[in-house]
């Protein structure tokens, strides 16, 4: 090997061998390598060299390429790795970092009574019945034994959107429906949902609350099994020790009619009364237009207010917390009833 060659290939190992950056590596890479670079020049030697001289030399000068370019190769890999290490060590996992927060969800108060009703009264030998909120006139208040000119009517100002369909102002008309539906059939169904009714909202009132209405028809039906399944809905949703109180009072599809009020006791000791819901033995005339025979046929009923067993049962303070979707009032009910 001439001594340029040696010389330069000695040169390159040295400087590769005391380079420490891949730019570095690179810029001799160029240096000596590229078409231009110092060893490729001696390529151009072999013009000066007799045909017996050049095999030799060019193998000389091809060896020390490789060399050189193993020794880049060599060099840049262990930068590149010292480089990758560097990253990790910068880009390290703080673990004790706060984590994503996922917040779940939970049943709306309203909800959780009456899926806990659903239990009690399927637990019963109820099922549970829907039907719409858009409801004919038919089905909320002529079916139901108030006939158009009905002067109870009033008691339920609604949301008409033509002279017969309404937003329903109680889930009495599912008694109706179920009826036809079962065609004489014993039945018992409890339903909840939404019902509708003109009224200025304040803490109290709302234009749109939450019913469940309750239906039993069968032969040899009391009024005892009325109290009967009353008392264990009330024992159930407020404990053991409550009582109920029946007063009379009138609905036109149930006769007689009763306002159900349940016990608890007041701050001074004595017993109070709080009324939940209306309810009744079925009127026969209810019986006949669900195609019931009324002289075979008995029946009760009851619709409870949802809202008003929540506000009993958590101590609420305004209707209006259950409508307007405020998180801090709704996570207060996570996991209250399971
Ligand atoms: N539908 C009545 C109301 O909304 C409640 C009720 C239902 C009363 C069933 C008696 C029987 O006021």
């Amino acid at each position: 090997m001439t001594n340029e060659l040696l010389e330069l290939k000695k040169q390159a190992l040295l400087e590769i061998e005391s380079s420490n950056s891949l730019p570095e590596v690179e810029e001799i890479r160029v240096k000596y390598l590229s078409k231009k670079g110092s060893i490729s020049l001696m390529m151009g030697k072999l013009r000066d060299l007799s045909p017996e001289e050049r095999p030799k030399f060019g193998a000389e000068v091809n060896t020390a390429k490789e060399k050189i370019g193993n020794a880049l190769y060599v060099k840049k890999t262990e930068l590149e790795n010292i480089e990758l290490l560097q990253l990790l060590a910068n880009e390290k996992i703080d673990v004790t970092l706060p984590g994503y927060q996922f917040y779940q969800g939970s049943i709306h108060p309203l909800h959780q009574v009456i899926e806990d009703l659903e239990d009690l009264f399927i637990g019963m030998g109820y099922d549970v019945a829907e039907g719409p909120e858009l409801e004919n006139d038919h089905y909320n208040f002529e079916m139901m034994n108030l006939a158009k000119d009905h002067p109870a009517r009033g008691m339920q100002d609604s949301f008409y959107t033509d002279e017969n369909t309404l937003l329903r102002t109680h889930t009495s008309p599912v008694q109706a429906r179920t009826m036809l539906e079962k065609v004489g059939k014993p039945l018992r169904i409890i339903c909840p949902g939404k019902v509708y009714r003109r009224d200025d909202d304040d803490p109290t009132h709302s234009h749109q609350f939450t019913q469940i209405e309750g239906l039993v028809v069968d032969e040899n039906i009391t009024f005892a099994n009325l109290k009967d399944a009353l008392l264990k809905m009330v024992r159930h949703l407020f404990g053991e020790d409550r009582v109920i109180r029946l007063r009379p009072s009138y609905f036109p599809f149930t006769e007689p009619s009763v306002e159900v009020d349940v016990s608890y006791v007041k701050k001074d000791g004595t017993l109070g009364y709080i009324e939940i819901l209306g309810a009744g033995r079925v009127h026969p005339n209810v019986l006949a237009m669900g195609g019931y025979d009324p002289k075979k046929f008995q029946g009760f009923a009851f619709g409870i207010g949802v809202e008003r067993i929540a506000i009993l049962k958590y101590n609420i303070d305004d209707i209006r917390h259950f409508y307007t979707n405020d998180l801090r009032f709704l996570g207060q009910f996570k996991g209250v009833n399971r």
